[in-house]
């Protein structure tokens, strides 16, 4: 394993984050393919010996039993302070708005329900999981501002957000002596390489880790034409974002298979090591054993720059889809 340094923070993190999201309560929840206690247990703890030490989950994944099934397992395998733990906040519930909870006893309650989740009592990154256009910006950076101050999180990040809105929360902190944002959770694969027009320049600027989400595309990247899964199936939300551009997808897909056939490694090696050449550290969701040996392995490889043209050049523009889709529908004009 590789490691580097998040962003501007103090945090060492391997060039891996183990997506979480695939882990929880199946019975309970978005998903219906996450896999139980006992299999999450082993994956974590394989991870670990693979020097997998950035662990990224939700209180929204699975109503919360992602954390719960996180934190366990990293607290009986892992020491404190060798692990780099993220979880997520969403945005305030309507009831919340209604009954006059402000964004930053939002962030407070649901700060604590989290580390009671974990079983922790601090995680290492705060993130913001999507923009809130219903809670004014200056009270999501005092309340993550107030989080940091209580040392109930060391550092802040932001998730499907536009450059845009990333500047402007940050340079409002370091105006107002505030934390700011040190990393960026976008959705950002070789298929979907839109964070590339704004997102990728700012932050090589402003030194923000960029940690991409669903990496992979939900396994597309790492499956062959006719290779099937349970989450292939059944992941609906994931058919959502992919389906309609399936077609002109697939003959990117095809060299990766191409080039994997060509470097004798599996193509989960080839997408992933595109990517580590872009961001900081991909988040990779893993349901089983091989998938994370496959994250680490492309920790090891370099891909050639005619490789990299190879696999850029047939891209063309795609639509935002998933939470930056609903994003991108927002008027700006009710930020705050
Ligand atoms: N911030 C956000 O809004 C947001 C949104 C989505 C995800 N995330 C985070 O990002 C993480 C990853 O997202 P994701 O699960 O959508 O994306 P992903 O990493 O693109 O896809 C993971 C899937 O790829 C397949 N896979 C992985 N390694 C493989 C291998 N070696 N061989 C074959 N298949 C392999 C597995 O699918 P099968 O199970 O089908 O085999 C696995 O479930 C999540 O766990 C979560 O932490 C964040």
């Amino acid at each position: 394993m590789k490691y580097t340094k998040l962003g501007k923070s103090d945090l060492t993190v391997s060039r891996i984050c183990m997506g979480c999201m695939g882990f929880g309560n199946a019975a309970t929840g978005q998903h219906s393919w996450t896999v139980d206690e006992t299999q999450t247990r082993e994956i974590i703890k394989h991870g670990l010996e693979l020097g997998i030490n950035f662990f990224d989950t939700a209180i929204a994944y699975q109503n919360g039993t992602s954390e719960q099934y996180v934190g366990k397992a990293l607290r009986d395998f892992a020491k404190r302070d060798d692990v780099c733990i993220a979880t997520k906040f969403t945005p305030r519930t309507q009831d919340e708005i209604d009954t006059g909870v402000n964004g930053q006893k939002h962030i407070e309650n649901s700060l604590n329900q989290s580390l009671k989740n974990l079983g922790l009592d601090y995680v290492d990154l705060y993130i913001y999981h999507m923009w809130d256009y219903h809670t004014p910006m200056e009270e999501i950076m005092e309340g993550l501002h107030n989080a940091v101050k209580a040392g109930k999180t060391r550092y802040i990040g932001i998730s499907n957000c536009f450059a845009w809105q990333l500047a402007k929360a940050n340079f409002y902190a370091r105006e107002n002596g505030l934390t700011e944002f040190v990393s960026v959770q976008g959705h950002y694969n070789l298929i979907a390489r839109e964070e590339e027009r704004e997102m990728a320049p700012f932050c090589a600027d402003q030194n923000i880790a960029m940690t991409p989400y669903s990496a992979l595309a939900g396994g597309r990247l790492s499956k062959r034409p006719g290779e099937t899964s349970k989450r292939l199936e059944q992941d609906t939300y994931a058919k959502f974002k992919y389906d309609t551009t399936a077609e002109a997808d697939s003959r990117i897909i095809a060299r990766v298979a191409e080039l994997a056939d060509k470097c004798g490694v599996s193509m989960t090696e080839i997408s992933l090591a595109w990517l580590l050449t872009k961001t900081t550290a991909p988040v990779v969701g893993a349901t089983k054993f091989s998938h994370v040996e496959g994250a680490a392995h492309a920790v090891e490889l370099e891909l050639t720059k005619d490789e990299i043209d190879y696999l850029e050049e047939l891209y063309v523009p795609h639509a935002l889809v998933g939470v930056m889709a609903q994003n991108g529908k927002q008027k700006a004009g009710n930020v705050v």
